[in-house]
């Protein structure tokens, strides 16, 4: 594919609202209104699945109290809120998704993060409701098929990413996928302070997200022992395998131990899925008590409120940008 020339900057309607060009990830169980309210109020995109609400109904309610309090109370310096960043999980096994959409258009995000599949049945209406549509991607091929439906950037799941993983290597993948698409490029996988964020501008891309780091949050929904578990934890605890959800899932060894599950006998493939469709309670049982997190669990060293990390993330942004090498 011919590298599409950039003819304006997709992202030039928010970026004077961020104070660092980082999206808080969209995570299973743990983004909820708390966490989504602190980040945009610091300057920071704020993304949760839509699928952590139990219903369509309370999705409308989420996103009503979420605007309301980011309208009622900007942040210090006087600055409008970061986006919201509503994330579609697009895989056919999600039944609530055609409903869902249907809330998300009465809001009109600017900004929605479609996952586990092509954006294409959800971009037209998304487009006509003006959002910026990003496809998470973990393969070159589905970057390629991402956008020839027409997503407007990408999330590119790298090796080492919470959650469903990616597995290319972060700096080979980048660069292949800049070497025909010009648009919003946002690296996921391994990132947890302001340096690694600097890393990833640096390899061309918009924005970052960091997922594991935003879970050892006061303002996280994820069970207080699973925020102990990531300070006690460091990448080597982390282990890669389908056996849960059927995708390459890192997740945190301590938790499958304390399950009562062997980390290095686990049954091959999804076989200890408890159900396989995308119902929220079946999903919860898997998650809730063996938890996944991604080789950034090395930089979680303590639990934080949300505007702690993101000023100590900017103050590690600045301190990468000083040392810049000048000839
Ligand atoms: C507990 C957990 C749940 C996740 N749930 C989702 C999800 O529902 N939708 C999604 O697009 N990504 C999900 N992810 C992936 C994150 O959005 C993100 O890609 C990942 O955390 C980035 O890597 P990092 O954890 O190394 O920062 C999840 C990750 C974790 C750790």
């Amino acid at each position: 594919m011919p590298l599409a020339p950039l003819h304006h900057d997709p992202l030039s309607r928010f970026r004077a609202r961020l104070s660092l060009p980082l999206i808080a990830a969209p995570m299973f169980l743990v983004s909820g209104v708390e966490l989504v309210v602190a980040a945009c109020r610091n300057g920071v995109i704020g993304a949760f699945p839509t699928v952590n609400c139990r219903t369509p109904e309370q999705l409308d309610a989420w996103l009503g109290e979420i605007e309301t309090r980011l309208h009622r109370r900007e942040d210090a310096e006087g600055k409008p809120a970061a986006p919201v960043c509503p994330n579609l999980i697009v895989h056919r096994s999600n039944t609530r998704l055609d409903n869902d959409l249907a809330v998300l258009l009465r809001y009109k995000p600017e900004l929605v993060i479609t996952s586990v599949g092509s954006p294409a049945p959800v971009l037209g209406p998304l487009h006509d409701a003006g959002a910026l549509v990003f496809a998470d991607v973990a393969s070159i091929r589905h970057a390629e098929r991402a956008l020839e439906a027409g997503a407007d950037g990408l999330v590119l799941l790298s090796a080492g990413a919470g959650g469903q993983t990616g597995w290319l290597n972060p700096f080979a993948f980048v660069r292949a996928v800049r070497a025909f698409f010009d648009g919003p490029l946002v690296l996921a996988g391994g990132i947890s302070d302001g340096h690694a964020l600097r890393a990833a501008q640096a390899l061309s891309c918009d924005l970052a997200y960091m997922g594991t780091r935003f879970i050892a949050t006061r303002e996280s929904m994820a069970d207080e022992r699973y925020k102990a578990m990531l300070v006690q934890s460091s990448a080597d605890d982390i282990l890669l395998t389908s056996a849960f959800t059927g995708l390459q899932t890192n997740m945190l060894k301590p938790s499958i131990v304390a399950a009562g599950l062997d980390p290095d006998n686990l049954p091959a493939h999804g076989a200890i899925e408890i159900g396989r469709d995308i119902d929220v309670e079946n999903r919860q049982k898997r998650w809730r008590d063996i938890w996944s997190a991604g080789h950034a669990t090395s930089g979680v060293t303590d639990v934080l409120p949300v505007d702690e990390l993101i000023a100590r993330t900017l103050a590690e942004y600045r301190t990468s940008q000083s040392r810049d090498f000048r000839a």
